[in-house]
């Protein structure tokens, strides 16, 4: 797998997600309680945008007229037909033997770590403030 930047931290904000092209894939990265993912930007339904879908909580039930929320906002409820998938792997909660979207390893690095040169030249005080996001695909 490929190492690509996708953007800094601070160009994602908290809830939000952005739509990047890599390797000629459509891919969205959300940014979900401090955490980052990436998937394919499309539903293995019928092909919807996952960038339109709903950030929603994992809704379980331990008896009848009891609901507990968890995992708030890292399931994705599909825009056109309401499927359920978790943002963390891509499995499906609709039909989870057998659907998925696929998902990538996200990282998010320090600017002055992610690459050095051979070279090296005079040096001044600089201060990072924010960092990177990379997905690897
Ligand atoms: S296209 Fe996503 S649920 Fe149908």
């Amino acid at each position: 797998m490929a190492r690509h930047i996708v953007a800094r931290t601070t160009e994602i904000p908290p809830g939000g997600n952005k739509v990047v092209d890599i390797a000629g894939r459509d891919i969205v990265v959300f940014h979900i309680n401090g955490e980052f993912f990436a998937l394919l930007n499309r539903c293995p339904h019928e092909g919807a945008p996952l960038e339109k879908a709903a950030c929603v909580a994992r809704l379980t039930s331990p008896e009848p007229g009891v609901y507990q929320r968890s995992r708030v906002g890292e399931m994705l409820r599909c825009a056109w037909h309401g499927w359920e998938f978790d943002m963390r792997n891509g499995q499906s909660w609709f039909d989870p033997k057998r659907v998925k979207i696929r998902s990538y390893p996200v990282a998010v690095e320090r600017g002055e770590e992610l690459q050095k040169g051979p070279y090296v030249a005079e040096t001044f005080p600089v201060h990072v403030e924010d960092s990177y996001v990379i997905v690897e695909v």
